[in-house]
């Protein structure tokens, strides 16, 4: 047993902080973790400092998601996301990063106009940030560009269900495969991304028993959001944390009050600098 304790000292409020194998996480022991029945946590980072705090913190698998097109930039869809801002993403998080399995997704129109242009694309996002695999959202439409790009020896995971690129086509961010005809679909589509090499399936806000029904017909480990009780979890890291006050979807768990803390703690050094409290004789050469 290995206890993130041993990088920082354990405190009461560090329950839950076991990591049982600090080797290196690879998509050969996500699989194995799946076999054994154990569960996959993940998260999303975008920078290198947070990427240092979740992979300490003993999460399984580090996600640079396009929702720092959201998050990071402030924009209302990941539509704008370019492949160069994946790569600048992907490269912070990396360095940041000695455990967790680092997967960064390919951004908007990057993989779908050809097989070759999307192993173009992949080579190009895998060479220019050092993450470890990919992720695009998709299913019988890209299976050709998947096997391409795992052809090229580049790890895939796969993502169905709400696939946020594809909001202008749904018409919004609702539940997805909540109708027999749509809920075949994505159950024929995860077979097909199993089939086709990806080494693991993002499910995101999906009904709970086709969730059930995926994860029991896949090998491949299944990771959900909104998406109930899978192989594994993801949550995008500022909903989590409370970053983010304005989405509260029914599927979040905040774990802390970032938006609270860090305005209170800004509010503080704007009185210490304006009453001149800051610097005093101690913060001074
Ligand atoms: O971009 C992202 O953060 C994601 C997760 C929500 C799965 O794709």
């Amino acid at each position: 047993m290995y206890l993130c304790a041993v990088i920082y000292e354990k405190t009461e409020n560090m329950a839950g902080y076991i990591v049982e194998d600090e080797r290196k996480v690879t998509t050969v022991r996500l699989a194995e973790m799946k076999r054994q029945g154990k569960r996959i946590a993940m998260l999303t980072s975008y920078d290198y400092s947070m990427a240092q705090i979740v992979d300490q913190a003993g999460v399984d698998v580090i996600l640079v998601g396009d929702s720092a097109g959201n998050v990071m930039a402030g924009n209302q869809t990941t539509i704008p996301v370019t492949l160069d801002e994946m790569i600048y993403h992907g490269r912070c998080v990396a360095r940041g990063v000695k455990r967790a399995l680092v997967v960064c997704d390919m951004p908007f129109g990057t993989y779908h106009a050809s097989r070759q242009s999307a192993v173009e694309n992949a080579v190009r996002l895998m060479q220019g940030s050092g993450v470890d695999a990919l992720k695009l959202e998709g299913g019988g439409d890209i299976v050709e560009m998947i096997r391409g790009i795992i052809s090229a020896g580049i790890p895939v995971m796969g993502h169905l269900g709400l696939t946020p690129q594809s909001v202008h086509k749904f018409g919004g961010y609702g539940l997805r495969a909540a109708e027999e005809a749509e809920a075949e679909r994505l159950f024929a589509d995860a077979l097909a991304l199993q089939d086709a090499g990806c080494f693991a399936l993002v499910l995101e806000k999906i009904p709970s028993a086709l969730t059930e029904r995926v994860c029991s017909a896949l090998d491949i480990p299944v990771i959900g959001i909104g998406a109930g009780p899978a192989d594994g979890q993801v949550l995008v890291v500022h909903d989590m944390l409370g970053m983010n006050r304005g989405f509260s979807p029914k599927f979040l768990r905040r774990y802390a009050d970032l938006f609270s803390s860090i305005t209170n703690a800004v509010g503080h050094y704007v009185g210490d600098v304006k009453s001149g409290d800051f610097p005093n004789e101690n913060e001074r050469y």
